[in-house]
């Protein structure tokens, strides 16, 4: 007898084949707005700990799938683990976010991209554990920060509302900021295959700071890198399914769903609806877009905006998302009746 093979929604979906079941997954899903989260947190001497403890960050990433009728884990670790394997170093301070020792064009010159998927082994061990313990119907979302938004922490040592540190560094130095970008896709391309042979179905490309940059840098640091990374992870697995999340794209959202090669865009919540559903071609998947602070404050306006999010991309395959990462101050009633209404109650 053969059995029929199980299929996963959200990847189908990721893959151009809309589903009868809306998938849903949602950014930042494991972490501090969860009580277990929290608890497991503690438990680790500091973040990256956690990310290189294959046995905590296994259990972290299915935590929000045990809770919620989620159709995906997301792989739990950071954007910022590359820049460590690169030699880098990286700690995240309480309540101020990440900090880098700042690099400058000899710093570039020191980076080691050939061993960065041997210092990601434990985060690869946590997608090979991940694999083994998702029921047949999950998809399993490994990913990366994109080279220009990694490149920002590197070069900033932090965090920025502008960029401006790295934009600067990029306009003055050229011909440095090109080979950091050239490590940053070499090393990327090593880390996502790596992923992939790990067991993860797709891949998500961050790009969250594409905000801020006229279209020549547009092209040059979003564009090109994100498409090096596509095509270099195609040359090893064939037709390999990524997810691009290009934050604050807007006019240019356009440009990068033709260019870079991706079966799916995530859109951030300022993306128009109307806009969306014109200017991404009608077979590419699109992924989102509800406000994190419209969770946060929960009731008729966040399901009025959530069924509005499903109606404007019904004739289109669609992946239910918010349009940024969940913040700590959500309340897990509204995660639940999110999906809810998303599951169309
Ligand atoms: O989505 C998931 O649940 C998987 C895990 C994940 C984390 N970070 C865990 C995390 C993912 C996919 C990321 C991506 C990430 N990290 C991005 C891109 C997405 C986005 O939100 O734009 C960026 C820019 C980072 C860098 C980063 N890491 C920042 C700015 C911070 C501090 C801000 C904050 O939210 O605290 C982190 C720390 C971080 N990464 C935490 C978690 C759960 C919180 C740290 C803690 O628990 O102490």
């Amino acid at each position: 007898m053969t059995e029929t093979p199980v299929l996963k929604p959200l990847l189908e979906t990721v893959l151009g084949r809309r589903q009868e079941r809306l998938p849903i997954w949602i950014m930042r899903q494991a972490g501090r707005y969860l009580p277990e989260y929290r608890e497991i947190r503690v438990k680790a001497q500091d973040f990256l700990e956690l990310c290189y403890t294959p046995e905590l960050a296994t259990e972290v990433t299915l935590q929000p799938l045990r809770r919620f009728d989620l159709d995906a884990a997301i792989l739990f670790s950071d954007i910022l683990v590359i820049p460590d394997a690169l030699g880098q170093k990286v700690r995240f301070a309480t309540g101020e976010g990440p900090l880098l020792e700042p690099l400058d064009a000899t710093g570039i010159d020191r980076l080691t991209p050939q061993t960065v998927v041997d210092h990601l082994a434990p985060v690869l061990e946590t997608v090979r554990r991940v694999r083994a313990a998702l029921a047949l119907d999950k998809t399993l979302i490994g990913f990366c920060g994109s080279p220009w938004t990694v490149a920002t922490y590197m070069i900033g040592g932090k965090g920025s509302s502008d960029q401006a540190a790295a934009r600067l560094f990029a306009l003055r130095e050229p011909v440095a900021f090109a080979k950091l970008l050239d490590v940053l896709v070499e090393a990327s391309v090593a880390y996502l295959v790596a992923q992939f042979r790990a067991g993860a179905d797709v891949v998500q490309l961050f790009e969250s700071w594409a905000l801020n940059l006229d279209e020549r840098a547009f092209a040059d640091w979003v564009i090109a890198p994100n498409r090096r990374i596509v095509e270099g992870i195609r040359k090893v697995i064939p037709n390999a399914p990524v997810i691009g999340f290009p934050r604050g794209a807007a006019a240019m959202i356009p440009a990068y769903v033709r260019e870079v090669g991706v079966n799916a865009v995530g859109l951030d919540y300022s993306t128009p609806l109307g806009y969306a559903a014109s200017a991404v071609p009608a077979g590419l998947t699109v992924q989102g877009n509800l406000d994190p602070l419209r969770l946060v404050a929960g009731g008729a306006q966040m399901e009025e905006r959530a069924r509005e999010i499903v109606a404007a991309f019904r004739d289109r395959p669609h992946i239910f998302n918010l349009g940024h990462g969940i913040v700590p101050e959500t309340p897990i009633s509204h995660v639940e009746r999110l999906i809810a209404v998303v599951r169309g109650s």
